[in-house]
């Protein structure tokens, strides 16, 4: 029950966002990123301003921030590959190591349906949070934003500015919640071991190229020993709730979108989603 049958390759991919209000200043991706496998596989276009990755039978692709974060906003633009094959794209924050954590986003391929999104939340090395919605676009057409927000007191997952996710810090309830140091990751991978799938990728349509633009990182350098300080403007008052406007678009999203919630799934996870 774990992944879906259209799941074939994985493009996990860090994001790290940035306001989207305030001044969007794109960091410079040499200087911010470093390539962790697959370089012939990887190339920029249109004068450096975006990075494409690229997955055939020999290779996938993937990038990883030079500094690990504590806390931020994060925003990124990703353009999946055009070909209707089954696969999954993933875009992750991720720490290795002991207490692993992760943010995930991952697209789920598609031979035609509405394209699939699947999210999930690891903290001190526990997964299996995953929602999966429909998105309400062809994530293949144009370029979207995806972003993660994440604080002493929750961490929210945008696409294209609306909240789709909320995932409340909760001591009393013994809810999970990342702490551990994170890096931006973004990869795309033949996920056929990974997945339980039935369907192969269609690798006659390969290469599948995944393209990211306009990194926005707003965050606290895990160096920094203070990641929580309200001098960071993720971390004030206002952002530790969503607001009322975003409580109602959230609403509005799991009711026409999300078809997979694994609150549903009770008996596993009863404590952490008996909170509202
Ligand atoms: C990979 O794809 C190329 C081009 O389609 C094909 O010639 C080659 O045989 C494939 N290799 C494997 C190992 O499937
Ligand atoms: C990025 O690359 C530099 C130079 O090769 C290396 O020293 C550093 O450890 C890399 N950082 C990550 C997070 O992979
Ligand atoms: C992390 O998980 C381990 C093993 O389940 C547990 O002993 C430890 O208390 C957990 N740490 C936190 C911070 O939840």
């Amino acid at each position: 029950m774990k992944f879906l049958e259209f799941t074939m390759f994985l493009v996990p991919f860090l994001i790290f966002v940035t306001h989207h209000l305030g001044n969007a200043e794109f960091v410079n991706f040499n200087e911010n990123f470093n390539v962790s496998y697959g370089q012939d596989h990887f190339t920029t276009l249109n004068r450096g301003s975006i990075v494409q990755l690229s997955l055939d039978n020999t290779s996938g692709c993937g990038i990883i921030s030079k500094k690990s974060y504590n806390s931020g906003f994060f925003e990124m633009l990703i353009k999946l590959p055009p070909q209707r094959s089954p696969g999954v794209l993933t875009s992750k924050t991720r720490r290795h190591g002991e207490n692993h954590g992760e943010i995930d986003f991952e697209f789920l391929g598609t031979d035609g349906d509405p394209f699939k999104l699947q999210t999930n939340i690891f903290a001190n090395d526990s997964g299996g949070r995953e929602q999966r919605l429909r998105l309400w676009f062809d994530p293949t057409k144009d370029f979207h934003k995806y972003a993660i927000l994440w604080n002493q007191f929750q961490i929210v997952l945008f696409v294209d500015d609306k909240p789709i996710r909320v995932h409340k810090k909760n001591n009393r309830f013994g809810v999970r919640y990342p702490t551990m140091p994170m890096f931006l990751e973004g990869t795309i991978w033949n996920g056929d071991n990974w997945a339980s799938g039935k369907r192969k990728i269609d690798w006659s349509k390969a290469p599948f190229q995944l393209q990211y633009q306009g990194f926005q990182i707003n965050g606290c350098e895990s160096r920094n020993k203070n990641c929580y300080s309200n001098t960071f403007w993720w971390n004030k008052r206002e952002y530790w709730d969503l607001t009322p406007h975003q409580k109602t678009s959230l609403q509005q999203v799991r009711k026409n979108y999300m078809y997979y919630d694994y609150c549903s799934d009770r008996k596993r996870f009863k404590s952490e989603c008996n909170i509202k």
